[in-house]
């Protein structure tokens, strides 16, 4: 069975969890995602960083550790079938 989203970004969206590996958990909430973004986060954007692993920025979100890539398929770590 995959975590859902929120096992790592917590109910509310606000992130931060340290997992195996290293990575944190991004906070997902709207002041976040756009108010705090010089390219702020729109749906399309959201659906390519949850998809494929690429952020905003056109970065590459930081490569999964064990945990992380269990619940996406290579090279993305997000993958809508982790929900
Ligand atoms: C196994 C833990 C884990 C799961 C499950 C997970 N995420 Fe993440 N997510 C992370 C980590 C860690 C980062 C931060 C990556 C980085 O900073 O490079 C992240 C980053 C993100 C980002 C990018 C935020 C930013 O600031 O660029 C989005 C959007 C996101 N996650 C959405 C989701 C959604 C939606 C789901 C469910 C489909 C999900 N995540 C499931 C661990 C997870």
């Amino acid at each position: 069975m995959f975590p859902t989203c929120a096992a790592c970004h917590n109910a509310d969206g606000s992130g931060g969890k340290h997992l195996p590996g290293g990575a944190v958990s991004a906070d997902l909430r709207h002041a976040a995602l756009v108010t705090a973004q010089k390219t702020p986060y729109t749906l399309p954007l959201l659906e390519r960083a949850i998809s494929t692993g690429v952020d905003n920025q056109g970065q590459a979100l930081k490569p999964g550790d064990a945990a992380l890539e269990d619940v996406a398929s290579r090279p993305a770590r997000h993958s809508l079938r982790t929900c």
